[in-house]
């Protein structure tokens, strides 16, 4: 608990500080290991457009990589923030990232990468934006600005039906090994000797299904996700289980270069307008149904 509990701590206190403001630190930025970036380009579909009535006012031209696109990274093996199905990337983020696009007036390409090479490619001015289900963290403002968050999540841990691991303590003081998605802050916690269990117990893997793949043929012991793509592999995979602790909560916002103001700007204007007009509690409903 206390981990979690003092992670916490840390992302919203640099939430709270940094959200909206174009710049919160002026340390260099760090670079995150740009590894395997196998990418996908899709179009998203447009089934949030007829709830996104562009403003002419927000579709004054914002400068983006490509002009006349908005290019978003992501990595779409998180559901229901985003993933496959057919030939088409859908979810909670690619519905709201096509809301925004709508808006400004760009057309929105979505790109999939691996996760831990969203930020770098961002910061290089690869893509416009990253959009996740990526948590705001103060090691990432050193990178990016965030936008205001959209979402929150929660860090789980799915263990086997049956398992000895009651709760996260048992995790923690025991020997057991945990998967988690490398770049992720399951993966940073879990790494943390102070709170975690530790560098050497913690296997890396490149998306979540492979983490369960590995969890259930019993290579690792648990694996520390994001609540909601936790629920989604456990409804898929019979024998697993989330452990019912009540953990930290986390806050999703949008990655956009520090080199982009204006873009943090429009969007952040845009992602007011629609909470305000109710697109995004639509869209978040349409994926988690509280009813
Ligand atoms: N919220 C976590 C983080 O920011 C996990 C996000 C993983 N997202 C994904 N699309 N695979 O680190």
């Amino acid at each position: 608990m206390k981990f979690f509990t003092r992670k916490l701590m840390s992302v919203v206190i640099a939430a709270s500080f940094c959200f909206g403001l174009a710049s919160c630190s002026k340390t260099p930025a760090e670079s995150s290991a740009a590894s395997s970036t196998e990418a996908t380009t899709t179009v998203a579909e447009s089934k949030a457009s007829e709830s996104s009535a562009s403003s002419e006012e927000s579709k004054a031209a914002v400068k983006t990589v490509t002009e006349g696109k908005l290019i978003m990274a992501t990595n779409a093996t998180f559901p229901p923030y985003e993933y496959h199905e057919k030939d088409q990337i859908i979810g909670i983020d690619a519905e709201i990232a096509k809301a925004i696009a709508d808006k400004l007036g760009l057309e929105l390409v979505i790109e999939d990468v691996a996760f831990d090479s969203i930020i770098a490619g961002v910061q290089s001015g690869k893509y416009d934006i990253g959009c996740a289900g990526m948590t705001v963290t103060e090691d990432r403002l050193k990178s990016v600005n965030f936008s205001t968050s959209y979402a929150t999540g929660i860090q789980s841990i799915i263990v086997k039906e049956g398992s000895e691991i009651k709760t996260v303590d048992d995790l923690i003081k025991g020997k057991y090994k945990v998967g988690v998605q490398s770049g992720t802050t399951g993966d940073i916690y879990m790494a943390d000797t102070d709170g975690g269990v530790g560098e050497d117990r913690v296997d890396r893997y490149n998306n979540g299904n492979d983490a369960v793949v590995a969890l259930l043929a019993g290579k690792i012991d648990a694996i520390c996700i994001d609540n909601e793509p936790a629920k989604a592999f456990v409804a898929a995979n019979k024998g697993l289980k989330i452990l019912e602790t009540p953990f930290t909560e986390e806050k999703y916002a949008i990655a956009i270069s520090k080199d982009n103001e204006e873009l943090l700007t429009a969007i952040n204007k845009a992602l007011e307008e629609l909470t305000a007009d109710g697109t995004i509690g639509k869209i978040i409903e349409k994926y988690i149904p509280t009813k």
